[in-house]
């Protein structure tokens, strides 16, 4: 029986999981039957998508993490563990925009940006990994690590250079990561959404001459959804992926190809 896809018994933490695509990714694991921690910053917004992720009839813990504060995230990570007995897969996904022009680029906006998409990433994953070596010493070995990156750190977009910044940062690191942790069978591979419809993209959804010059481009045809992402979440916190590491999922819709 080819089940590898079955996250029963597997904890998932999805960082900014309480919108967007992080609770498009966090719906499609707890239906595959992971148990989940979500983190975000809004109160609101982690109450709402706790009574979303319940519905599948999984464990979901949210909490308010703000993960561009150390102390957050390291005491974050151990209460996750704590609660759930353990960590399988994390992504990191909490991410923020933060266009400027260069000569008008701040640098309080470029830290800002950093803050979050950077640091916020190696602070998550940092934590996440002392406790999957630490499982694989006592002879569990495995783990999964996802990065959600952007095709802005693959591709060059005008007014994005902090953002196109930090997300490269993210490609770097990933890399790094999986060679490193290869060892103890973790896997660390990032997603590079291309124009997704969610919160951070409402300004361009609203216009009418970037869905005209820039989504009408788009080889599908269309923005991409936070469910988009779901199949790509369930395969990476599975076993199906257990020998796939060190690499950059593009989903697009075939833009950056085209
Ligand atoms: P969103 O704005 O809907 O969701 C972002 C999530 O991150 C929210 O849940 C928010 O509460 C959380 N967050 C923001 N700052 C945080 C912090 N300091 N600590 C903890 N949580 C924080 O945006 P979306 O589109 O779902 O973004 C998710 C990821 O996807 C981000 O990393 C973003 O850069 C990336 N991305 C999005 C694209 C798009 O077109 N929407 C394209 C490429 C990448």
């Amino acid at each position: 029986m080819y089940r590898p896809f079955d996250l029963t018994g597997k904890v998932a933490l999805v960082t900014g999981g309480n919108g967007g695509i992080g609770l498009g990714m966090a719906e499609a694991l707890a239906q595959a039957g992971a148990d989940l921690v979500i983190w975000g910053t809004n109160d609101e917004k982690n109450t709402a998508a706790g009574k979303v992720l319940a519905r599948y009839g999984k464990r979901v813990a949210s909490r308010k993490v703000n993960v561009a504060n150390e102390a957050e995230v390291v005491e974050g990570m151990e209460a996750a563990i704590s609660l759930m007995g353990r960590i399988d897969c994390v992504i990191a996904n909490a991410g923020i925009g933060g266009a400027s022009p260069l000569p008008e680029l701040t640098t309080e906006l470029f830290h800002k940006v950093h803050a979050v998409n950077e640091d916020g990433v190696f602070w998550t994953f940092r934590e996440a990994s002392k406790h999957m070596i630490a499982r694989a010493k006592d002879g569990e070995a495995g783990g999964s690590l996802v990065a959600i990156a952007s095709t802005a750190g693959l591709e060059g977009a005008a007014r994005n250079v902090a953002y196109g910044a930090s997300k490269g940062a993210v490609l770097s690191m990933v890399r790094a990561i999986a060679v490193e942790l290869a060892r103890y069978g973790i896997r660390a591979n990032s997603i590079a959404p291309g124009w997704i419809a969610t919160d951070m993209t409402q300004r361009a959804q609203d216009d009418d001459k970037f869905n005209d010059r820039v989504i009408g481009r788009v080889p599908m045809r269309r923005w991409g959804e936070p469910e988009d992402f779901g199949g790509i979440a369930v395969y990476l916190a599975s076993d199906a992926s257990k020998f796939h590491t060190g690499d950059t999922f593009v989903i697009d819709g075939g833009y950056i190809v085209f």
